[in-house]
């Protein structure tokens, strides 16, 4: 039995929770001592799968009785302030919420409270950050230091941006050495409120450019009809980045390696980037690297303040949407302008599916 610093409770216990719980056989200085959910079913079958000691159906009394050290949040995004602030009374010392990490404006707001409040640490579970490529800096390095200046990127999912937005804004932020944008203009348009979509809430269809510093532009582009990643079927494998700079080329998938040219070189260099051999080991590493941050080791790359500003150059792309023009960072972007633009899309699309 392995004699763990950090005891974990697990929150969740559906598809995505398999992957944070599987990870736990290889980190030796933490261990998942307790699971929670709704469903005893899920619950049940999860505890035993992973060998996990303790069940709950309740999360405040989960956290009561097994004082973890850390919290997995792996749940729809629907209640994000309330398990971070349950797990910060309970003494948490750090908690991993899966992306993404809210999606209305003000849920980030009270989550920056809780934190400053508080103390917990919050991670978001953007994991490809400790995929080798990008967490080593071999990618970040090449957009940096061999493409001359980089004056246009190219960023494509088929997840809506707050599916797949939070995965491709938060690497693309890590590639510019966490740069962050100065302003955005966007627009967009379906709202579906069924199944994942309705938790994930943001515009189906969205096409955003972004001015970063030094006159940097990206477009980004959050749709299912969007350029994707030639013969790949579900929509979260599609995710791509083209990297244009004075003096060569970066093209980056998840899931078809990367490639880059520079001035003077006769071919290109290529590079593995996929989910099916880094995915495993990524969240291994970006779960082992939360027991790093809490013992000082070093930060870790998904803590809050990256997460925070992934989010506010997201949300800030709505604010565009819904004024209809260029807005400037911090975005001023409100609850209330968020639901109207919600209300104002959905009109829209049933005035379309009538005239039809
Ligand atoms: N990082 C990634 O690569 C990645 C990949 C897939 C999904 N995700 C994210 O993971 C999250 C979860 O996805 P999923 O498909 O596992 O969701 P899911 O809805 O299938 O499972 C969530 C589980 O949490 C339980 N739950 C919710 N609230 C609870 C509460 N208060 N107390 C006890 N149990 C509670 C539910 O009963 C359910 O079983 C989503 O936000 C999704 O975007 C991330």
């Amino acid at each position: 039995m392995k004699v763990a610093n950090y005891r974990s409770l697990l929150l969740g216990c559906g598809p995505r929770a398999t992957e944070h719980a599987d990870v736990y056989r290889d980190i030796p200085n933490m261990e998942m001592v307790a699971c929670c959910d709704l469903i005893e079913e899920r619950r049940e079958e999860f505890r035993e799968t992973y060998g996990i000691p303790e069940g709950y159906e309740d999360y405040e009394t989960a956290l009561a009785k097994v004082q973890p050290d850390v919290v997995h949040a792996v749940t729809q995004p629907a209640r994000r302030a309330w398990e971070v602030e349950c797990a910060a009374d309970a003494g948490v010392k750090a908690i991993v919420v899966e992306k993404p990490m809210a999606v209305m404006p003000s849920e980030i707001v009270a989550l920056d409270e809780i934190q400053q409040r508080t103390g917990i640490e919050i991670i978001v579970n953007c994991q490809r950050r400790y995929f080798p490529p990008f967490q080593d800096g071999t990618i970040g390095e090449i957009v940096r230091e061999k493409l001359g200046d980089v004056y246009f990127v190219r960023a494509s999912a088929k997840g809506n941006s707050m599916s797949m937005g939070p995965h491709m804004m938060d690497l693309l932020m890590l590639f510019l050495d966490e740069a962050q944008p100065e302003s955005v203009w966007a627009m967009g348009y379906d709202i579906v409120d069924e199944d994942y979509q309705a938790w994930h809430r943001s515009p189906e269809r969205l096409l955003a450019e972004y001015w970063f510093p030094n006159d940097l532009r990206v477009i980004f582009d959050c749709d299912a009809d969007c350029l994707g990643t030639p013969g790949e079927e579900s929509f979260w494998m599609h995710q791509h980045y083209d990297f244009l700079g004075s003096k060569g080329r970066l093209y980056l998938t998840q899931n078809k390696g990367y490639w880059y040219q520079t001035e003077g070189m006769a071919e290109p260099v290529h590079g593995e980037s996929s989910w099916d051999v880094f995915g495993w080991g990524g969240q291994r590493d970006f779960t082992a690297a939360v027991a790093d941050a809490l013992d000082g080791i070093r930060p870790h790359l998904n803590r809050f303040e990256v997460g925070k500003a992934v989010f506010n150059a997201l949300i800030g792309a709505q604010q565009s949407i819904y004024e209809g023009c260029r807005i400037h960072y911090p975005h001023t972007f409100t609850d209330e302008q968020w639901t109207q633009l919600r209300e104002q899309m959905k009109t829209d699309m049933a005035a379309r599916d009538d005239s039809r």
